[in-house]
């Protein structure tokens, strides 16, 4: 079984992309052969600083690894390092039609925000299902916000199987059945992680880079503990019951406490008698102790930037070594020497 999944270096990393994506990656590298990767290429559509974006990938690679990503079982690479996927993405964009385009959420969410698209985030979902497909991907570990990319995928594989494979059938294909061909491109699978809902910022919206209301995962000490002491709650006296509801702290504390320890807080929030002052410093602590051994990896890793570097230029060569395999029978296919 194979598993990808890539991650957009275009902010800084924060709680929520923790407990709703890389937690998850991490936790997969057992179940199969892993490949994650840092889509640099991706992230070019809203990064325009060009330190920023090596930075800024370069920091997603520490964190996979940091957080227990072992590129021992699991290949590690940056998007940019493997050329195939841009030569996959014009030709499938060949097969992609325009109306698919023009109605991905991503797309029109970002055009009712009034950001004015240009042809990068158009055609996203192209690069996206190139990402995956050159890789042979089975399952591909996503935010429910990715479900309709991995669709794309699919409808794209099979459209291109139909298109370039004789004997192809869109019923069956793996090529099962007597006289049916296996498609070229294979037709990946999302796996959505239910249990974690949407992980909530300090002012209660959903946790994102693009609203300024994260608690980050590597960011610097001071600033993590003024968010966290930020955090957002309403004027229930101290010895009230607080509500749970619309309660980014009870949220979070919830996601970072150990289980064994949230049920006795739990406890106390609702019978009243602490303020929330006590709970922010519990969250703190939680923060220090689910992240803390994280962080001091991290800091190693950025004290040897050659070591991430040899861990990244391994990663591309085994990523290549499949990519070039698929591209050779894809070329052939379409009739490219
Ligand atoms: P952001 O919203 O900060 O821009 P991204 O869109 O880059 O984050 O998300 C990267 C990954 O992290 C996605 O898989 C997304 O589903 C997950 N993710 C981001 N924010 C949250 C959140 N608040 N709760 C749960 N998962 C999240
Ligand atoms: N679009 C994904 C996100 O924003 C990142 C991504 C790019 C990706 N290519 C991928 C995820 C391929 C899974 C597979 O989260």
């Amino acid at each position: 079984m194979r598993i990808l999944s890539g991650v957009q270096s275009s902010g800084r990393l924060h709680i929520g992309n923790y407990y709703g994506a890389l937690r998850q990656f991490v936790q997969m590298q057992d179940e199969g052969e892993a490949y994650y990767f840092i889509a640099n290429l991706h992230a070019l559509t809203t990064v325009r600083d060009p330190k920023l974006a090596e930075e800024l990938t370069r920091e997603a690679a520490m964190a996979y690894l940091s957080l227990g990503l072992d590129p021992k079982k699991a290949v590690l690479f940056r998007q940019s390092d493997v050329k195939e996927v841009l030569e996959l993405n014009w030709i499938l964009g060949t097969v992609v039609p325009h109306a698919h385009l023009e109605r991905a959420h991503s797309y029109k969410d970002k055009i009712a925000k009034g950001i004015s698209p240009d042809f990068g985030l158009f055609a996203y979902p192209v690069l996206m299902a190139a990402d995956i497909l050159l890789y042979s991907a089975d399952f591909v570990p996503v935010g429910k916000d990715q479900i309709q990319h991995i669709e794309f995928a699919r409808d794209w594989a099979v459209k291109f199987n139909v298109t370039y494979v004789p004997g192809y059938d869109p019923q069956d294909s793996e090529g099962k059945e007597k006289g049916h061909a296996p498609g070229i491109l294979k037709l990946p699978a999302a796996r959505v992680q239910e249990s974690t809902a949407v992980v909530p910022g300090v002012d209660g919206q959903k946790m994102s880079k693009s609203y300024g209301n994260t608690i980050e995962l590597f960011g610097d000490e001071k600033e993590i503990k003024k968010r966290i002491m930020g955090i957002k709650t309403d004027s229930t006296a101290v010895e009230a019951p607080k509500p749970t509801e619309n309660a980014p702290l009870y949220d979070l504390l919830k996601l970072m406490l150990p289980e064994s320890r949230f049920p006795e807080v739990d406890a106390s929030w609702r019978a009243g008698g602490k303020g929330y002052g006590e709970y922010k410093k519990l969250l703190l602590e939680a923060y220090h102790d689910t992240f803390g051994p994280a962080r001091k990896r991290y800091e190693e890793l950025k004290r040897d930037p050659a070591e991430l570097e040899r861990i990244l230029q391994d990663g591309a060569e085994r990523a290549r070594a499949e990519a070039s395999r698929l591209m050779q029978r894809v070329r052939r296919a379409v009739g490219i020497p």
